[in-house]
C-alpha cells in the first residue's frame, strides 16, 4: 500500500491505496464521489472526466498515486451553495442530456475546454469534445449547450483556474484523514 493525500473537492484526504488503484476507482469506492462514473475502463468514453490540477484527465487513466500532492475536482465539486456552473445550467437548458450517464465527463471537458479557449467555434468545441462518447444526444444539443455557456463566460479565456468558470475557491482545504 502507498500513502497518498489528495485534495478532492475543496477536501484534503489522506489514504492507504493499492500502487494500481485507479484515480477513478479511488474517487468512487474510497471517497464515495460517485457521480464520476466509469463507461468504459478503456479510455475511450470519456465518463470518468475529472479536473486534477485544473485540467481535464480520464480518471481511468490515471493511477491514484499520481494525483498524489495535487487537487481533483469532480463533477460534485462545481456548483456551490447550489448554484450551477454556466456550463451545468446550459446543459439543463440546452436539454443536453437524455440517460445523463456522460454528462459528469462531458461537463467536466466543457469547463476545461472553456476555461483553456477563448476562441471556440462550433467546430473547435466539436474537436475539444471528441475524446467524450454520447449514446443518446447526437451531440448537438451538447455542443449548442457548450456554445451557449461559452457565451455566458463573455467568450473564454476566463480565468477560471479551477476550470469551472468562476475563480477558484478561497476557501481553504478541511483536513480529513483516513488512513
Ligand atoms: S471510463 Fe474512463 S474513458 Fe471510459
Ligand atoms: S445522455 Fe445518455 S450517454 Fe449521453
Amino acid at each position: 500500500m502507498t500513502r497518498i493525500t489528495v485534495t478532492v473537492d475543496g477536501t484534503r484526504y489522506t489514504d492507504d491505496v493499492e500502487p494500481r488503484t485507479l484515480l477513478v476507482h479511488y474517487l468512487r469506492e474510497t471517497l464515495g464521489k460517485t457521480g464520476t462514473v466509469v463507461g468504459c475502463d478503456t479510455s475511450n468514453c470519456g465518463a470518468c472526466t475529472v479536473h486534477l490540477d485544473g485540467r481535464s484527465v480520464k480518471s481511468c487513466n490515471v493511477l491514484a498515486v499520481q494525483a498524489d500532492g495535487q487537487e481533483v475536482t469532480t463533477i460534485e465539486g462545481l456548483a456551490q451553495d447550489g448554484e450551477l456552473t454556466p456550463v451545468q445550467q446550459a446543459f439543463h437548458e440546452c436539454h443536453a442530456l437524455q440517460c445523463g450517464y456522460c454528462t459528469p465527463g462531458m461537463i467536466m471537458q466543457a469547463e476545461d475546454l472553456i476555461a483553456h479557449h477563448d476562441d471556440l467555434t462550433e467546430e473547435k468545441i466539436r474537436v475539444g469534445m471528441e475524446g467524450n462518447l454520447c449514446r443518446c444526444t447526437g451531440y448537438h444539443n451538447i455542443v449548442k449547450a457548450v456554445q451557449q455557456a461559452a457565451g455566458a463566460n463573455g467568450g473564454a479565456g476566463v480565468s477560471a483556474e479551477a476550470g469551472n468558470g468562476r475563480p477558484a475557491a478561497a476557501e481553504p482545504a478541511t483536513e480529513e484523514a483516513r488512513a
